[in-house]
């Protein structure tokens, strides 16, 4: 990488990179919507692209001077519909928070009714929670998972879906460990006559190598993050149906945003490219694997997960069993190097703020390289630094195991400042 200038002109800034370059390369990324993308896809985004205006899409431009710009859009759409089997694929979204907002924009009218996953049960923010504008603008009314199996039950649903008479169904979670049945879901849209909107974020790698059902056809609109098991740039896509295409683009540009970020643009048709080749198979695969044998090991060393397991490439550890809570416990585990994330638990008395269960997941040491032997050293070391916190020898013990790991399993290797 070519870093000579940056180093140069603002040494402050280029500095603290490289510390992150580092905490990267010596700690391991736990937390399930994170992940270590190629060297081609960070080179992509650090490019001239980013210096150009290009409102509109490929072939109807509001500037000139994007013949070259069109033709990476063009090819990042291509790729993303072959990818996905879809009929449309716009490329623009920034993020996926604002990609759910343009959905919504583009198929429902405010006030329209909605149903999406509670944030503390497993959804997200822009499934209809009220702090965020999905759950101002329109009238979201919130499914969960049961209490006796921590699962979502498809007839609950159906019985709701009949009741309220949605406009809109949102399926796909952020904190979900089991799978989403779209087929099954498509059937209770027909019958309520409601969109089926498949929110793929999370598990996207996943649908690519079939260990998670894929949203098309049943879906009638897919959107997706790029950078979590993608493995992509920060960023996101939205895949539709044909009759869908224009209400969605135009909700994208002119409805919520300008002009598009080329340079991330081309990240994605990267990613794209990559996630088409068989070894994406093989790493989503290796994703499932190494996540069910982190899961068993946690526990066969006593811990609880919401649910019993995991289905994908994430599980959620109840802290609160352990007398902790999930802040402590990521707090802990973090000192050591290892990364994860605090998150409510299904029916637990935590806050958004301070839950009682910590959210992990294996799709970045995938990406590193580690399988299920490497699973079961760390869910052995973070059952320990769990169940003895605050114990500074079990913290040297996960420091050096942290950093065996990291010198076993390099990423970004080369890569300095
Ligand atoms: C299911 C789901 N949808 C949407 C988003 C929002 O994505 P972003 O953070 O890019 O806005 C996320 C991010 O975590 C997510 O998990």
């Amino acid at each position: 990488m070519i870093y000579q200038s940056l180093k140069k002109q603002d040494p402050e800034i280029a500095e603290l990179i490289q510390k992150e370059i580092d905490r990267q390369k010596n700690g391991l990324v736990m937390i399930p919507s994170e992940n270590h993308c190629s060297v081609a896809v960070l080179e992509a985004m650090g490019t001239v692209l980013s210096n150009k205006y290009a409102e509109g899409y490929p072939q109807k431009r509001y500037y000139t001077g994007n013949q070259y710009i069109d033709q990476i859009e063009q090819l990042a759409i291509d790729r993303a519909k072959k990818l996905f089997s879809a009929e449309h694929a716009n490329v623009q979204p920034n993020a996926g928070s604002p990609a759910n907002l343009a959905i919504y924009l583009a198929l429902l009218k405010p006030g329209d009714k909605v149903m999406g996953m509670k944030l503390d049960q497993g959804g997200h923010l822009t499934h209809g929670h009220p702090v965020n504008l999905s759950g101002q603008l329109y009238n979201f009314v919130q499914y969960g998972v049961r209490k006796d199996t921590e699962q979502i039950d498809l007839d609950e649903i159906r019985e709701m879906a009949k009741k309220e008479k949605p406009k809109m169904i949102v399926t796909g979670a952020t904190a979900y460990p089991r799978i989403f049945d779209f087929k099954a879901f498509r059937k209770i849209c027909d019958e309520v006559d409601a969109i089926l909107l498949a929110d793929i974020s999370h598990f996207v790698g996943l649908c690519l190598s079939d260990d998670h059902p894929k949203p098309f056809p049943f879906a009638d609109v897919v959107m997706t993050t790029t950078h979590k098991t993608l493995r992509g740039p920060r960023s996101a896509i939205i895949l539709t149906k044909k009759e869908y295409a224009k209400a969605i683009d135009k909700a994208i540009f002119p409805g919520t945003q300008g002009g598009p970020l080329e340079n991330m643009i081309a990240a994605k048709a990267v990613c794209f490219a990559e996630a088409a080749k068989p070894e994406f198979k093989t790493y989503a695969h290796q994703i499932v694997l190494n996540a069910k044998t982190l899961a068993e090991t946690f526990i066969q060393e006593g811990l609880e997960l919401v649910s019993g397991g995991t289905d994908n490439h994430l599980m959620l550890i109840k802290c609160a069993p352990l007398g902790l809570t999930g802040r402590q416990g990521s707090e802990a585990l973090a000192q050591g190097g290892i990364y994860t994330n605090r998150n409510t638990i299904p029916y637990d008395t935590g806050t958004a703020f301070e839950p009682t269960g910590i959210r992990l997941g294996t799709p970045a040491l995938t990406s590193r390289g580690m399988k299920e032997g490497q699973m079961k050293i760390i869910g052995k070391i973070i059952a320990k630094v769990l169940k003895n916190i605050n114990n500074d020898n079990i913290l040297k013990e996960l420091k050096d195991v942290v950093a065996q790991l990291c010198q076993e399993f390099p990423v970004y290797k080369e890569m300095t400042i």
